[in-house]
C-alpha cells in the first residue's frame, strides 16, 4: 500500500528552530515505521517561500525575497539530515514546476465557478499571513499567536467561495470520523465549520513575491493557497520523468500543529473539492513546544537552535527527548536541563546499559553466539510482556499516538532490566547444572533487546542501527518476539550514549 506523509512547509522568513524540527521528526518516525511495515512510503517536507512573511523579512534585512528564500530554505534543507529525517523529497514553493501546477489547479477552481471579485475589509496579521475574524483577535486587536498589533486592510481581492462548501465539509466530517485526529481537534474544526463559513480572500494586489493569478496576473495568489497545494503539486515533479500523483494521492497523513488547523482542516479540503481533487485521508494536529509558558517562536525570541542541541546530544537523543517529554498532541515545555536528565537516566542507563550488559554476557558466557533456546515466559507474557509489544506499537502508531507507542516500548526496556536483575545470569554462569537455564535467559534477553531496538528504530534510527548491526540483525521490519532463532553472532560495542561533557 502507498503511504504519503507530509509536514507543513516552513516559512523562510527566519531560520529553523526546534519547533519546526519537531514536526519533521514526528513525520519521520511515522514514515520509518510504515517502511518497516513494508508500505510504499513517500515522505515530504519543504519550505513555503512566497507572500508577505518572506517579503517583509527580506525588506528588513535589505535583501531580495529570493535571496532570503534561497538562504533560509537551504538551512531547512540542511536540517533534515541533521535530525535524521529520511524525507524522499524537499519541496520549495519557488520551484517553477510547483508554480505552474498551482496555476493549473487554481484555473480549474476558477473555471468551476468557485471564485469572484470583491472587496475585503478586516484585520490582517502579516506574520500569520492570515485574515483574522473578530473572535480570533487578541486583546487590543493583536495577533493572539504573534502578539503584534494587527493591520486594518481594505483591498480589492478575488475571493474563494468557501461558504458554499459548508454542507460538503460537514458531510466529510460525519462520514470520516478519523479525518482529523486527535478527536478534540476534530471537534474544534467541526465547530468552526458549523458556526458558519465566510468566503476567503484568494488573491492580493500590491504584492509581487508570489504566484500570479492565471486569469488576472495583476493579482498574486494569497500565499496559503499556493502553500497548501504543495502537498499535491510535488507528486507531479518530485521524480524526474515520472508523475507520482496516481501512486500516492490522496495523501495518507498531513502532520501539523494547531496554529494552522483552520487552513488544513477547513480551507484545504474545500479547495480540493472545488478543484475536483480527492481530499487527503487524514491529518494529525500536534501541540506546541513551549519554553517556560510560551510557544517557542522566533517572534517571541525564545527559540532553541536545533543545530546546537544536536551538536551536544546527537540527533537521536533529541528525537527521543521530544517524544518522551511532550505528550504528542498536547503542548509541552522543554528545557535543556530536561535533555540531560532523560539522556542519562533513560538513554544511557535504561537502554544503553541494557544493551552493553546483554552483549557483554553473550560474549563472555557464550562466545558471542546467541544460544538456541525457548523464550522465557517470564519476559514474553503478561501486560508488559515482550510478546505483545509489536502489535501494541502498531496499533498506537495507527492512531498516531507517538508518545504512547514510545512509552509501550520503554516499559519493555524496563522489564528487560528487571529480568536481568531477577534472573542473575552471572550466578547461573557459575553453576554447570544451570547451562540450559542460562541459555534460556541469554536468548530471552538478546531477543528482547532485538525486539525493542527494532521498535525504537523509527525514533532513534542512528543508534538503533548501530545496535542492530552489533546484534547481527540485517532486517529492519516490525519484529515478532521469539521469531529469531539462535546462532547469530553478536559483538560488544562502545556505549551507545556516552557521558556528555558539561
Ligand atoms: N508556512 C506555513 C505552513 C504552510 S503548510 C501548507 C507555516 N509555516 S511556519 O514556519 O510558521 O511553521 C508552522 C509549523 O511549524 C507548525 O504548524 C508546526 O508544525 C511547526 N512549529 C513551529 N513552531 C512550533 C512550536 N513551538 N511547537 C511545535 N511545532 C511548531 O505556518
Amino acid at each position: 500500500m502507498s503511504y504519503f506523509i507530509t509536514t507543513p512547509i516552513y516559512y523562510v522568513n527566519a531560520e529553523p528552530h526546534l519547533g519546526h524540527a519537531y514536526s519533521s521528526i514526528a513525520a519521520d518516525i511515522l514514515a520509518r515505521h510504515m517502511r518497516q511495515r513494508g508500505e510504499d512510503v513517500f515522505f515530504q517536507t519543504g519550505t513555503d517561500e512566497h507572500g508577505e512573511p518572506t517579503a517583509l523579512a527580506a525588506e528588513r534585512e535589505g535583501v531580495t525575497p529570493r535571496e532570503l528564500a534561497d538562504r533560509n530554505s537551504a538551512r531547512f534543507r540542511d536540517l533534515m539530515p541533521k535530525i535524521n529525517a529520511s524525507n524522499d523529497f524537499f519541496i520549495r514553493t519557488s520551484d517553477q514546476q510547483h508554480v505552474a501546477k498551482v496555476q493549473e489547479v487554481m484555473q480549474r477552481v476558477h473555471d468551476n465557478g468557485h471564485v469572484y471579485e470583491g472587496v475585503y475589509e478586516g484585520w490582517y496579521c502579516p506574520r500569520c499571513a492570515d485574515f483574522k475574524t473578530e473572535s480570533e483577535l487578541g486583546p487590543g486587536n493583536t495577533c493572539a499567536i504573534h502578539e503584534i498589533p494587527l493591520e486594518r486592510q481594505r483591498e480589492e481581492n478575488w475571493f474563494f467561495r468557501l461558504s458554499t462548501f459548508q454542507a460538503d465539509l460537514e458531510r466529510l466530517y460525519e462520514e470520516r470520523p478519523g479525518f482529523v485526529v486527535p478527536d478534540f481537534r476534530r471537534n474544534e474544526a467541526l465547530a468552526f465549520i458549523r458556526q458558519g463559513l465566510q468566503d476567503v480572500s484568494l488573491s492580493r494586489p500590491n504584492i509581487s513575491w508570489g504566484v500570479p493569478l492565471p486569469w488576472d496576473p495583476g493579482q498574486v495568489m494569497y500565499v496559503w493557497f499556493d502553500a497548501l497545494l504543495n502537498y499535491y503539486t510535488s507528486l507531479s515533479y518530485a521524480r524526474e520523468g515520472e508523475d507520482l500523483t496516481a501512486r500516492y494521492w490522496p495523501a495518507s497523513l498531513h502532520v501539523l500543529a494547531k496554529d494552522i488547523l483552520k487552513f488544513h482542516a477547513v480551507i484545504w479540503p474545500a479547495l480540493l473539492m472545488a478543484a475536483g481533487i480527492e481530499v487527503p485521508r487524514r491529518m494529525v494536529i500536534h501541540g506546541f513546544l513551549l519554553m517556560g509558558e510560551k510557544k517557542m517562536s522566533k517572534s517571541l525570541g525564545n527559540v532553541l537552535d536545533p543545530f546546537e542541541v544536536i551538536e551536544r546530544f546527537g540527533a537521536d537523543a533529541l528525537r527521543f527527548y521530544l517524544f518522551r517529554e511532550v505528550s504528542f498532541g498536547q503542548d509541552g515545555s522543554i528545557a535543556p536541563s530536561g535533555f540531560e536528565g532523560r539522556y542519562e537516566t533513560e538513554l544511557a542507563n535504561d537502554f544503553g546499559n541494557l544493551a552493553s550488559r546483554t552483549l557483554a554476557m553473550v560474549d563472555r558466557y557464550r562466545d558471542g553466539t546467541v544460544p538456541t533456546a525457548e523464550a522465557d515466559p517470564e519476559v514474553a507474557g503478561g501486560d508488559d510482556g515482550l510478546a505483545g509489544v509489536a502489535a501494541e506499537v502498531r496499533e498506537l502508531l495507527d492512531r498516531v499516538e507517538l508518545t504512547q507507542a514510545l512509552d509501550a516500548i520503554w516499559r519493555r526496556v524496563r522489564r528487560l532490566n528487571r529480568y536481568v536483575e531477577e534472573a542473575r545470569p552471572w550466578d547461573l554462569a557459575k553453576d554447570e547444572g544451570q547451562t540450559e537455564r542460562l541459555d534460556g535467559v541469554l536468548y530471552s534477553l538478546i531477543e528482547g533487546l532485538r525486539v525493542v531496538t527494532l521498535l525504537l528504530f523509527p525514533y532513534i534510527p542512528e543508534t538503533a542501527g548501530t545496535l542492530l548491526d552489533a546484534l547481527g540483525e540485517d532486517e529492519r521490519g516490525v519484529p515478532e518476539f521469539g521469531s529469531r532463532e539462535g546462532g547469530a553472532a553478536v559483538e560488544r560495542i562502545p556505549p551507545l550514549f556516552p557521558k556528555i561533557e558539561s
